[in-house]
C-alpha cells in the first residue's frame, strides 16, 4: 500500500483498528448506529439492514446495530433535531449510517429547530470534514440518464466536498432589521426574526488548514483512482475562493504524479453535463459541493443510486445523497440502492473489507443487469415483473449476497 493510501486509511481510527484485526482475517465485531431520520429514510435503512445481515452471515462478522433519532423524528419525539444521546451513541460506534432528513411538516420551524440542523450538527459533532460523493455510471443504467448515452457512458467521478466549514457554518449569520439596529445601535444584529427582517446575511469563511486537509485528501484519493484532481471555486469573485485556489496550488506541488486543474464553479456546472468523462476527483467547498453533487447524481440516471461517505474526525458517517422525498415516503416506492451502496462504502473506507464492499456492489450490479428497476429507474420498456418496490429491492440484493 503506498503512503497516500496509508494516510487515507488513517483518516478514521476504525480503519486502523479493523485493519490490524484483519491481518488475521478474523470476523469483525462492529458497533453501528443507524439513524433512519425522516421521509424515506426509515424505509431505505431497513433495506440496508437486510444487507448488513446478509454480510454478517456470509462473512461471519457481527454487527451490533442500534438505532437513534435525528432530524424531524427527533424533533417530534424529543423537541430537538439532534439529541445529546444521539451524538453520544454515534461517538461510541465504529460507524454511522443515516437515512434522510427533513420534510414539509417542519418547513416553518425557526432555523434552530429545523431537521436539517440535526444533519449539519452531527457532521460537525463527529468532525466529518470530508464528504465523498462518487458518481459512477452502471452501464446498464446509461439509458436512465437524461443525457445521451455516449456522454455519460463510462463516467466515474468523485466529488470531495468540504463538509464542516464555509457558508454553512460561517459567522456572523442571521437576519437583521434596520429599525432594531438603529434603536440598539448595533452593527450586526443577528437576533431579528425572519418576519421582522429587512435584510439577511451569511459568511463564507475558510482557513488555510481547513482547505489544506480537504485538498490533501482529494489528492490522496486521486492516487487510488485516475490521478486527476480538479479544484472548483469562484476565485474570480470571492476572496474565500482566492485563498482556496492559492492553498490548492500549494498542496498540488506535493503530488507531481497527479494532474491538477482549477475550474470556476459555473464552468464546472456546465462541464459536468457537457463532458463529464473529463473528471476524476473534484474537490470543492461545502456549498459548491452540495450543488455539484446533485448535478453529478443526475448523470447516473437517478439520485437514488448515489452513496456517500463523510470521513475525518471521531466516527465516519455514511448516507445516501438523496433526501427524504416526502412525496413518496411510506409508500414502499423509494430506491434503497444508494443506502445499500453506502453500506458498501462503509466496508471499503472504514473497515477495509474490500471483498465485502465488492460483494455489495456486484449484488446491486447483478440486480440491475437482470433488468430489475425501482420506480425512479424504470422506463416504459421495464416489464412489470421487473419493477421493484423498496422492500423487494432490498430483498433481492440480500438474496444475491446470501447465494454467492
Ligand atoms: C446534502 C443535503 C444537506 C446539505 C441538507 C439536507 C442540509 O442537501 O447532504 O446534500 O445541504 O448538506
Ligand atoms: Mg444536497
Amino acid at each position: 500500500m503506498d503512503a497516500g493510501v496509508e494516510n487515507l486509511h488513517s483518516l478514521c481510527y476504525v480503519e486502523r483498528r479493523s485493519r490490524d484485526r484483519r491481518s488475521f482475517r478474523s470476523a469483525l465485531n462492529l458497533k453501528l448506529t443507524l439513524l433512519p431520520g425522516d421521509g424515506i429514510g426509515a424505509e431505505v435503512i431497513v433495506e440496508a439492514m437486510k444487507v448488513l445481515q446478509a454480510i454478517e452471515r456470509r462473512f461471519g462478522h457481527r454487527f451490533q446495530i442500534q438505532l437513534a433519532l435525528i432530524g424531524g423524528a427527533a424533533l417530534d419525539a424529543m423537541g430537538t433535531p439532534l439529541p445529546d444521546t444521539t451524538i453520544q451513541q454515534c461517538r461510541e460506534s465504529d460507524a454511522v449510517l443515516l437515512g434522510a432528513i427533513g420534510g414539509p411538516k417542519w418547513d416553518g420551524n425557526p432555523s434552530a429547530l429545523k431537521p436539517e440542523k440535526g444533519l449539519l450538527g452531527i457532521r460537525k459533532a463527529l468532525g466529518n470534514y470530508a464528504n465523498l460523493r462518487p458518481a459512477r455510471i452502471f452501464d446498464v443504467l446509461a439509458e436512465a440518464s437524461t443525457l445521451k448515452r455516449d456522454v455519460v457512458e463510462g463516467v466515474d467521478l468523485l466529488i470531495v466536498r468540504e463538509l464542516t466549514g464555509g457558508i454553512y457554518f460561517g459567522e456572523p449569520r442571521g437576519f437583521a432589521s434596520t429599525a432594531r439596529r438603529e434603536s440598539a445601535k448595533e452593527q450586526n444584529d443577528s437576533t431579528a426574526s425572519l418576519d421582522a427582517a429587512d435584510s439577511a446575511f451569511n459568511t463564507e469563511v475558510y482557513s488555510v488548514p481547513e482547505i489544506e486537509r480537504i485538498v490533501h485528501l482529494a489528492f490522496e484519493l486521486a492516487r487510488t483512482r485516475n490521478r486527476k484532481v480538479c479544484s472548483v471555486d469562484k476565485a474570480n469573485v470571492l476572496e474565500s475562493s482566492q485563498l482556496w485556489r492559492r492553498v490548492a496550488a500549494g498542496v498540488a506541488k506535493e503530488f507531481p504524479d497527479v494532474e491538477f486543474s482549477n475550474l470556476y464553479v459555473d464552468n464546472c456546472a456546465m462541464q459536468l453535463v457537457a463532458r463529464p468523462k473529463q473528471f476524476d476527483v473534484i474537490v470543492t467547498s461545502n456549498l459548491f459541493g452540495d450543488i455539484l453533487s446533485d448535478e453529478a447524481a443526475m448523470l447516473t440516471g437517478s439520485i437514488g443510486m448515489l452513496p456517500s461517505a463523510s470521513l475525518g474526525g471521531s466516527t465516519p458517517l455514511y448516507e445516501p445523497v438523496h433526501g427524504s422525498a416526502p412525496d413518496i415516503a411510506g409508500k414502499n416506492l423509494a430506491n434503497p440502492l444508494a443506502a445499500i451502496l453506502s453500506v458498501g462504502m462503509m466496508f471499503q473506507y472504514s473497515f477495509h473489507l474490500a471483498e465485502e464492499a465488492a460483494a455489495v456492489e456486484s449484488a446491486v450490479e447483478n440486480l440491475l443487469s437482470e433488468g430489475y428497476r425501482t420506480r425512479d429507474l424504470a422506463s416504459a420498456s421495464t416489464p412489470r415483473e421487473r419493477l421493484l418496490t423498496c422492500s423487494a429491492a432490498g430483498d433481492q440484493v440480500a438474496a444475491r449476497l446470501r447465494s454467492n
